[in-house]
């Protein structure tokens, strides 16, 4: 791997050209439910071979940057006894590590969450680091609806965030922000533009106030889109004018990129969005993705838990990443995507 010495070389690499980030963090909980629906038991073993797959698929690395790893995938090997954060590193991929411990019950809010995990993180972001890995993420949720986010929710979302990203800095870790604001609900994309506009000023308005220096980090949002449930959905045009123009009023001219996340949506929506957003003319940012779903769907379809399907999986990974890497460029061609 090329050498990255510093911060500013670990997320101008994760943004390179042409490349984003495999989320391959899910917790036990929802490893659990994505192993079920192809009727496999989330066993660690079984989690464990998962992972194999999609880390030792070949050619991936050309459009994959980093992956996102769970506590229990950083420490667990390869078939032939690699460790994983090794593994990638030898394909010149970089290992990260999910390191919030979930979002839970904000109190006093009802319907509301905010992410835990402050608690000895500086000392198992040292370890993190000692085991290879060179960022790190945290996923603030919000939800809409009709009275909701509130302020306190968005405030306490920000300050956790802050306080995170600035131990990631002070450990010699990339922090990626997550704050999530959730498709689910009816709401509508002016909706959606709002609260992800309020969400990161007061993201942006933390960082500073907790003196995390914005070239160090990336930042993972959700896209501006209709609600799951809205029945006016905006298409593609529209969800990157109005992400792209919510990033014009909210983030630093020096932040190094933004990788998003999928969210929810399909495989296809998610390379299409991802891809009309960078014909845009006026970006100020690399605009790349971090995705877990949308680059796992249809590998877990073709997988089943069976070895027999293993190559199959691996290609339609390849072509994931492929797609996605081709959107992060503006060249997405929807007649080479099986899925479209
Ligand atoms: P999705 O792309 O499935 O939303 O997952 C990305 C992620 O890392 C959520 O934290």
């Amino acid at each position: 791997m090329q050498s990255l010495n510093t911060l500013e070389e670990v997320a101008a690499a994760i943004v390179a050209p042409g490349k984003g980030i495999l989320a391959a963090d899910e917790s036990t909980g929802t490893i659990e439910k994505r192993l079920s629906s192809i009727n496999v038991e989330s066993t660690e073993e079984n989690r464990r071979a998962y992972r194999d797959l999609l880390f030792t698929t070949e050619g991936v690395q050309e459009h994959v940057s980093g992956v996102i790893l769970f506590d229990e995938t950083l420490r667990q090997k390869s078939a032939d006894g690699t460790p994983f954060p090794d593994l990638l590193t030898s394909k010149s991929i970089i290992p990260g590590i999910k390191v919030d411990k979930g979002a839970k019950d904000l109190a006093g809010a009802p319907g509301e969450k905010v992410t835990e995990g402050l608690d000895g993180l500086r000392e198992r972001l040292k370890e993190y680091r000692s085991l290879g890995a060179r960022f790190a993420k945290w996923r603030a949720v919000l939800s809409i609806s009709d009275a909701l986010p509130s302020h306190y929710c968005i405030d306490a979302n920000a300050h956790a965030l802050a306080r995170y990203a600035a131990l990631c800095v002070e450990q010699d870790l990339v922090p990626i922000v997550e704050p999530e604001v959730l498709m689910d609900g009816t709401h509508t994309i002016d909706e959606c533009a709002d609260v992800t506009t309020r969400t990161l000023t007061k993201v942006f308005e933390a960082l500073a106030l907790h003196r995390v220096s914005i070239p160090q980090i990336l930042l993972k949002p959700n896209m501006v889109i209709s609600g799951a449930d809205c029945p006016q959905q905006a298409d593609a045009e529209e969800v990157a004018s109005r992400t792209v123009s919510c990033f014009n009023k909210t983030l630093p001219s020096d932040l190094p990129g933004v990788v998003f996340l999928s969210g929810g949506q399909s495989e296809v929506e998610a390379t299409r969005n991802l891809n009309a957003m960078n014909l845009k003319s006026d970006l100020s940012w690399p605009l790349s993705f971090s995705y877990g779903r949308a680059l796992q769907a249809s590998v877990l379809k073709a997988w089943q838990g069976k070895a027999d399907n293993v190559a199959a999986a691996q290609q339609a990974f390849l072509t994931r990443a492929r797609l996605n890497g081709a959107a992060a460029l503006g060249k997405y061609d929807p007649s080479e995507d099986p899925q479209a």
